[in-house]
């Protein structure tokens, strides 16, 4: 620790983050390998930041940045390779191996829970400092030489907390974006498709992740642990996640997955269920004075292709380098480029997952298709493209390579 940090007061430091996700833990973690005096501001308390159920697909790159900086020993030793995908349509069955096609990459199948208890373990055993049941409520002049950090700590009363910079990674409904300037623009897309998204406690019921194109709507099933798989059910938009019983849910579930052509789903308890509307975002620019913003706070993919987590750790790697550049070198160039260079990684993701979710959902079950419609046209293009990733090893290429890539 160097002077000017010992006789710091208690509410200082160089960089505050926002939020104990993956981009708020990794950076934090980068950061404090690096020497930088930073401290984590997260308003959970530590035992829900360690059992949230979130994503678990991590990509090839994530993978490596968690390597280059010692924080992937438990992907490694508990996680499971993955690099199949099933497609059901009604004119047939076919998978794709995308580890064996575009750059060969394939996922690391972890819960997230499980990486964000490896990265808080790794930031508290390495002295990180981070204040639970803390809760930010607005960064104030972040155009200034510091920010304030106007917050409610655990026992409820306002502080402040004085920083450098303040990394913004409390998700799309946290401080960081309710304090952005008027004039940053948020890009979003309300792609018109609703999920219910499972939680069951069923081992998986294929060795890939498996995508049902059934007319009667979209169905998912990607394996989460050898106990717990993760579902998805296309699902009528404003209803309410307890409007289905769970024996109306597996027999959808086994109707739209084709199990008569395939073999059973293994059923189980639903431990979690949740309405998830297929919306995306991007804010635009990223930095604003000494606010920049990493993960769900700087952009939301739909789901549809599992980049979220997989964004925010390497947004964080970003910003970890250009704070360290600009605090301990003086050298403010990579922060200047930060939001550009987010911005061409997070808008590649933001296409495919528009992609991916035109290629999964038929426009005809879109509440508002008419026959006089476009609609009709819409799904002949998408039968060809279904077509066309089952033929064409150039088509199956750029899948792969998109689908696992950032
Ligand atoms: N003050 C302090 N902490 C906050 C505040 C606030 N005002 N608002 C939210 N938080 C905390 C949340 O409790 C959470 O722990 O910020 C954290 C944000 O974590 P995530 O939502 O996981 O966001 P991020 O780190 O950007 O990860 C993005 O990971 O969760 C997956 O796939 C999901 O796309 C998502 C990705």
């Amino acid at each position: 620790m160097t002077e000017r940090q010992t006789n710091r007061t208690a509410q200082e430091a160089d960089v505050v983050i926002l939020g104990a996700g993956p981009a708020g833990l990794t950076l934090g973690n980068l950061l404090h390998t690096a020497g930088i005096d930073c401290v984590v501001l997260e308003r959970a308390d530590p035992e829900r930041v360690r059992t949230r159920a979130r994503a678990g697909f991590l990509a090839a790159n994530t993978v490596r940045v968690l390597d280059r900086h010692g924080l992937a020993e438990g992907l490694h030793r508990r996680g499971q390779p993955h690099g199949t995908c099933e497609f059901r349509t009604d004119q047939g069955t076919f998978r794709l191996d995308y580890g064996a096609l575009g750059r060969r990459e394939q996922h690391t199948v972890y819960p997230q829970q499980d990486l964000v208890t490896d990265l808080l373990t790794h930031y508290l055993e390495a002295g990180g400092r981070i204040a639970f049941g803390t809760e930010a409520q607005a960064v104030q002049d972040a155009a200034g030489p510091s920010a304030v950090v106007a917050v409610r700590d655990a026992e409820g009363r306002p502080a402040h907390w004085r920083a450098r910079y303040v990394a913004g990674c409390d998700g799309r409904h946290g401080a960081a974006r309710r304090s952005l300037p008027p004039g940053t623009l948020r890009h979003h897309r309300d792609h018109g498709v609703t999920w219910l998204g499972l939680i069951a406690e069923a081992p998986p019921s294929l060795d890939a992740v498996g995508y049902a194109l059934h007319p009667d709507g979209f169905a998912g099933h990607m394996p989460r642990t050898a106990d717990l798989t993760r579902y998805y059910l296309q699902y009528a938009p404003g209803a309410p996640a307890d409007a289905w019983s769970e024996q109306r849910i597996w027999a959808e579930l086994d109707r739209r997955m084709r199990t008569a052509d395939h073999g059973p789903l293994h059923h189980g308890r639903i431990l979690q269920r949740s309405v998830i509307d297929l919306r995306s975002d991007v804010i635009e620019p990223l930095r604003h004075g000494s606010l920049l913003l990493a993960g769900d706070a700087a952009s939301l993919p739909a789901p549809a292709a599992a980049k979220g987590a997989n964004l925010a750790v390497l947004e964080a790697e970003l910003l970890a380098e250009a704070l360290v550049d600009e605090l301990a070198h003086g050298d403010s160039r990579a922060l200047d480029r930060y939001s550009e260079r987010c911005l061409q990684h997070i808008w590649r993701a933001q296409e495919f997952a528009h992609w991916m979710i035109q290629f999964l959902h038929s426009p005809l079950l879109a509440p508002t298709a008419r026959p006089e419609d476009e609609s009709f046209f819409h799904e002949a293009m998408r039968r060809s493209r279904i077509e066309s990733l089952r033929t064409s090893r150039t088509h199956q290429d750029w899948f792969a390579e998109n689908y696992v890539g950032l």
